[in-house]
């Protein structure tokens, strides 16, 4: 089964004191989604933006907000999130330990609940609870910090992970892939089974954002079929 290739300009490389315009940039560019980086400096060692800024990014978005929480205890913030105005809310396998309780919160709030995975944590630790989630996201660098390099073995993982999903009849999740995805790998990374690409520094980085936008979504769409 064929999912809608989505673009997803990570917010944490925009410029913080031109949100507003960084963010119109990008939806006029054509992206589908804004993927919106929570870091608590405890789950990962970095520290960035919360549940205010959410709320201003929300005034001004006409595109869904995909809510990443890189952060402890994330059960206790998907009512603040869900209020703040998150449209994805997903939370890391690795800070759960009561995962299915928190993914019934998420969906029980209307809004699409996802776990994330870090590089090196295992597919199967995901494995009872697939058929609850509308959205996986594979970690394709450490999480932390934007602008590093994509491990290759994610590729891999992805094309594995797609199987698990078309064996138990699955596919309508949506994959996101987060970390270290730009022009030159896109393509890669879409056709081992990525929905949504997540790219902060590939885009907002660019020289001309806007047309790096376009020039991803001309390569999406030339995507054709999964190569697992
Ligand atoms: C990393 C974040 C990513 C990050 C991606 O911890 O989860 O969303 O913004 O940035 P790039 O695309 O620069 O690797
Ligand atoms: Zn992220």
């Amino acid at each position: 089964m064929q999912k809608q290739k989505k673009i997803a300009p990570s917010l944490l490389a925009a410029d913080f004191a031109n949100l507003e315009r960084d963010i119109k940039m990008v939806e006029q560019a054509g992206a589908h989604l804004l993927h919106y980086d929570v870091m608590d400096g405890h789950f990962v060692p970095n520290i960035s933006i919360g549940i205010p800024v959410l709320k201003a990014v929300k005034r001004v978005a006409t595109t869904p907000v995909d809510v990443h929480l890189m952060i402890e205890n994330p059960g206790q913030y998907v009512d603040a999130f869900t209020n703040a105005g998150a449209d994805y809310l997903t939370v890391h396998m690795e800070a759960a330990p009561h995962l299915h309780r928190v993914i019934q919160h998420i969906k029980s709030n209307g809004i699409k609940a996802g776990v994330a995975l870090n590089p090196h944590t295992p597919l199967n630790t995901i494995e009872e609870i697939l058929p609850e989630l509308d959205l996986i996201l594979l970690m394709s660098v450490n999480p932390g910090f934007g602008g590093q390099s994509f491990i290759a073995n994610t590729l891999d993982k992805l094309k594995r992970l797609n199987y698990m999903l078309a064996e138990r009849g699955l596919e309508h999740i949506e994959v996101e892939v987060d970390g270290g995805v730009k022009y030159g790998n896109i393509s890669e990374v879409a056709a081992a089974g990525a929905d949504i690409l997540v790219s902060g520094s590939g885009i907002f980085k660019a020289d001309d954002p806007v047309q790096m936008v376009k020039d991803m979504q001309i390569k999406l769409e030339n995507i054709t079929a999964y190569v697992y």
